[in-house]
């Protein structure tokens, strides 16, 4: 059958349509839109869209996927202790997961994470970071597998972490080292 050509590019501005509404169907949690516009702007956000080349009709360069972080710095992030955090290094970053999916037709290849290993990349290639972080809600066992199999470290349970439509939902908090973090 067909065969996708998937690559890897920064998101853009003409990106933001395309990116508001794979988030208002994959996330059970709503974004504002000074999120997205952050996004396409990077502003304070680094992020990476995947898009699937070999899609006809002028879809070649829509994303397909996405991954967004933000740089934290890690004494305000809250987690210091479980970072090993040093005071005598006050400049010490994180690179904190805000957002990462892919549409559903294009799951299950890999996608999801070549995303995190660009973050990963990018997150060992500045000096001050020591982690690549994120919260991810208890029950969504796909993700969990794979920052598992990614080697991410899950390091606390947080009761109630998530508010959804009136209902608690507890997230897992799972960690990346990078340079000896
Ligand atoms: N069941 C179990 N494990 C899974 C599943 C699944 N349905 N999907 C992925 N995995 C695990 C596997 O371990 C897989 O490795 P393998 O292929 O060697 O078995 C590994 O993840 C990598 O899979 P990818 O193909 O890279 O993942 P994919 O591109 O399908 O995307 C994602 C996974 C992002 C979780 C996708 O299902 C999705 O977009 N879901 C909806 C949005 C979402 O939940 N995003 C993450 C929320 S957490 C956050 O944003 C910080």
């Amino acid at each position: 059958s067909h065969h996708p050509t998937i690559c890897y590019r920064p998101i853009q501005p003409s990106d933001l349509e395309v990116l508001e509404r794979i988030h208002a169907e994959i996330f059970p949690i709503r974004y504002e839109s000074e999120f997205f516009q952050s996004v396409v702007h990077e502003r304070d956000i680094v992020s990476w869209a995947a898009v699937d080349r070999s899609r006809p009709n002028g879809h070649s360069d829509e994303l397909i996927g996405f991954v967004t972080a933000r740089i934290a710095m890690a004494k305000e992030a809250g987690i210091g202790d479980l970072l090993r955090y040093d005071p005598s290094k006050p400049d010490q970053t994180l690179v904190y997961i805000l957002t990462l999916g892919v549409v559903e037709t294009y799951r299950n290849l890999g996608i999801a994470r070549s995303l995190i290993r660009q973050v990963i990349k990018y997150a060992s290639s500045v000096p001050t970071c020591r982690a690549v972080y994120l919260h991810v809600i208890s029950y969504n066992i796909p993700a969990i597998h794979l920052y598992k199999k990614m080697s991410f470290k899950c390091i606390r349970r947080l009761q109630g972490f998530y508010l959804i439509n009136g209902q608690h939902y507890d997230s897992f908090l799972f960690v990346y080292y990078v340079n000896g973090g």
